[in-house]
Order: structure tokens, then sequence, then C-alpha cells
């Protein structure tokens, strides 16, 4: 959840949503976001919407995390009326953050059981939480599995000392590879490890080592991220004044291809550029939503939400989104109607991301140009091109950007 929001048109007192969204409900699978506005640091490369105790005492508010689970169980319930009561069963939940695990289990727990009430899970819901590697232990797990959560995403990022220090990560080494153990003796099927390359000061070495002790854990899913520079944080900060080098494009390259390699070799695959799993079932079901352009509802300061065609995110202070709520206003701030066009963008920005690639019938003339020299250079894949798809190839997914680029044309 980066920090900028969207200009956009306002959205009304009490939520309502255009007749034409809701009519839409039911059509694709319904997932549920909530987000965790809490960190204990803030880490230097990240300007997701989180606050640290420090941020929100210097910015003279009071946005207690203690009373975040009763805001965000007050947005369930009114995500509830909003939407109507039809039958709208919730197919994966997600906790993301910020750092849902500052917050106690029972708080997290909590949350999962009131949209269990209001909407009800789908048989085999996917239920998942982000989790800091120091901030849970085995009691802790235990209580989250207790209590509905199937999935754990853990923030690794690095296996390397130094690059943990240069990220500004709190866990020691090992203890993520702990948590992984922890998660499956709580008896978590599905858990994920978070990965960053290309950190300045990372080697080769210490990129391999870094998925060499993920997989050792043997998690059945990896996502691996290249080191993005987000502009306002200290880590940006840090390289403008020289301190340390600017992170390298043709690195980044290099380490992806060492990530294809080890995880292809642990047999772990593909199936989005930056997110490799072990079995289709191991997927993460709520990402593949979002990619697919499903509904889902997103709770909390700062969260985007999609029905139908309608896109629209909540204010992004805390105090702000307690605020509202507790005066029974929408904590939605603005939105906006996605013309058919703009759907057609999307499909394309996130389907070519995916394994499966997106419908060549999806491009217009100039973009099928460009898709025909994407696949004479190398970047899409023969056989489902014939079969009427762009699919990457390796080498494409190396230059994912721009080949997505030249095809929305
Ligand atoms: C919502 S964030 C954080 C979840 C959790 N608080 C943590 O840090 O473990 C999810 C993931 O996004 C990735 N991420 C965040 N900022 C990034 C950046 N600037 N560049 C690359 N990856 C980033 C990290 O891998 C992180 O684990
Ligand atoms: S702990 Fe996670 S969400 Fe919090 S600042 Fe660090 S990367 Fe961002």
């Amino acid at each position: 959840m980066p920090s900028a929001l969207p200009a956009g048109e306002a959205v009304p007192a009490d939520g309502a949503l255009p007749e034409h969204a809701l009519s839409e409900l039911g059509r694709r699978p319904f997932g549920f976001y909530v987000h965790v506005p809490y960190c204990a640091t803030r880490c230097g490369y990240c300007d997701f919407n989180t606050y640290t105790a420090t941020e929100l005492r210097s910015s003279g508010t009071v946005a207690s995390q203690d009373t975040y689970a009763d805001n965000l169980v007050a947005e369930i319930r009114h995500a509830r009326r909003v939407l109507g009561d039809a039958e709208l069963p919730v197919e994966t939940v997600f906790l993301g953050g910020g750092t849902p695990t500052l917050l106690p289990a029972a708080d997290l727990v909590r949350m999962l059981a009131a949209i269990r009430d209001e909407f009800g899970l789908a048989d085999g819901a996917e239920v998942t939480t982000e989790a800091n590697p120091e901030s849970v232990d085995p009691a802790y797990l235990a209580q989250l599995r207790e209590g509905g959560f199937n999935r754990l995403s853990f923030g690794m990022q690095s296996a390397r000392p130094h690059v943990l220090e240069l990220l500004d990560r709190r866990h020691t080494p090992g203890r993520p590879e702990a948590c992984v153990a922890e998660a499956r003796a709580a008896g978590f099927e599905h858990v994920n490890l978070d990965l960053i390359y290309g950190t300045p000061g990372e080697s080769d070495d210490d990129w391999r080592a870094s998925l060499e002790a993920a997989l050792g854990a043997e998690p059945d899913h990896v996502s691996a991220y290249a080191l993005i520079v987000e502009e306002g944080t200290k880590l940006s900060a840090r390289i403008r004044r020289g301190e340390i080098p600017m992170t390298d494009d043709d690195v980044h390259a290099d380490r992806y291809l060492v990530a294809e390699e080890l995880l292809g070799a642990a047999g772990l695959n593909w199936y989005e550029v930056s997110n490799w799993a072990t079995a289709p079932e191991a997927r993460c079901r709520h990402n593949e939503l979002y990619w697919t352009g499903a509904d889902w509802w997103g709770a909390g300061p700062g969260a985007h939400s999609h029905v139908g065609g309608v896109r629209w995110w909540n204010v992004k202070h805390p105090a702000a989104y307690a605020q509202a709520l507790a005066e029974s206003r929408t904590p939605a701030q603005g939105r906006e109607r996605l013309a058919d066009e703009d759907r057609r963008v999307e499909r394309i920005l996130l389907e070519l991301r995916l394994s499966e690639g997106c419908p060549l019938d999806l491009l217009h003339e100039a973009g099928r140009k460009s898709a025909d020299r994407a696949l004479a250079d190398g970047l899409l894949a023969a056989e489902p091109y014939a079969a009427g798809r762009a699919v990457l190839t390796l080498r494409g997914r190396l230059l994912a950007d721009a080949v997505v680029r030249d095809l929305v044309d």
C-alpha cells in the first residue's frame, strides 16, 4: 500500500456505490484486504502507509493501536451495509501492513471473525497475514492458526547481516527461517518468504546465500522484489547525499536470473514476475484476485478497494480514519470509475506479468505490432503466441515494464 493517494471524485458520506458497480457483485471472486498501519520502526526503503509510535506522537494525533481492531470491525460492518445483503462469501482475506503482528493475535482473530460474521468465508478460503520475523513466537502463531489463519507471509529480505542493516531491518539472520519452522509446527500449510535483491552493498554471493537460506526453510512460496528507491524515504536521502550508491538495473537483472535459477532448481515455479510457488495450490490467491481484476474491499487507512469497475481509497492517516468511523461516515476519501479503456489497459498491465499471460485480442493495432516485435526479439514465448496469448519469456520478464508499456498502445 504505497503512501501516495490519487485525486478522484468525492464519495457520499454513507459510502454508497453506484448501482452499476453493485450489479456486478458476485460475478467475480470477492476478497478482503485489511491494512494495519503500524510498525515498531520504519525501514529506510519503505514508503508504505505505516506509522511508528514516535511518528504518531510527533504528528500530535491520538490514533491508538489498542482501539484499532474496533475501528476495523466498524468498517467491516459498514462494508456489509454498502454492499447490501447479497450472498458474497469471501474467497481470500489478507492482512498487510505495516506490521499486522504488532497487534495482539486476538485483535487479528477478531477482525477475521467480523469478516466471517458479516459475509461468511467461502469453503477453503485463503486467510493470510503478513508478519515481521521479530514480532511473532510459537504461541502467537498458534493463536492465529486456531483463529482461522492458514497462510503466513514473512518479511525476510536478506540472510546477510550487512544487507539487513542497510535496510534497517530489526530481525537477525536465521530468524525468518525459524519462523517458517514455527509456522509449520503451528499447522500453517502455506508460508511465504519475501526477499529483496539489489540492495547497495549486496554481492552476488550475498544474494545466493539469501536464496539458499530461504529455500533451506522450505517455504512453499517466495516473493523476490528488486529494491525500489522510493522518493522521500531515508534510503533515497542517503543515496542523494552520496553515502551509498544508487541501485543498478543491470545488477537487478543478474540477480533476477540467479533467483530464477535457484528457485526453479528447488521446485518453485514463477507464476507472476516477482512470485514463485511450489504448486498452483501454493500461489497467493489473494494477489491473484488483484491481478485478475476481481472485487475486493480494502479496509483500514489508505486501503484501496475495487468493486465492479469502481475503485476507491480510504483516508491515509489512522486518526482521520478513526474519526470518520466514529462519526459513522465512510472512511473513503475519493473514488474513480474505470472506463472500459482503463480496464483494458489495467488488464494488460497485470495479466502480462502472469505466467498465463494476457490474451492478444486485448491489444489494439499498435500494441499488436509491438507484440509481434517482442516475439521476434525473444521477449514473448512463441507457442502461447500462436495460441493467442502474450506470455513473457525469461528475457521478457527482465524487461517486463518496457514490454508492457509497448503493448498497451
Ligand atoms: C507491506 S511490505 C512489509 C511487510 C512486513 N511489514 C515486513 O516488513 O516484513 C511487504 C513487502 O514489500 C517489500 N517491499 C517494501 N518496500 C519495498 C521497496 N522499496 N523495494 C522493494 N521491496 C519492497 C518487502 O519485501 C516487504 O516484505
Ligand atoms: S516493517 Fe515492513 S511495513 Fe514496516 S517499515 Fe519495514 S518494510 Fe515497511
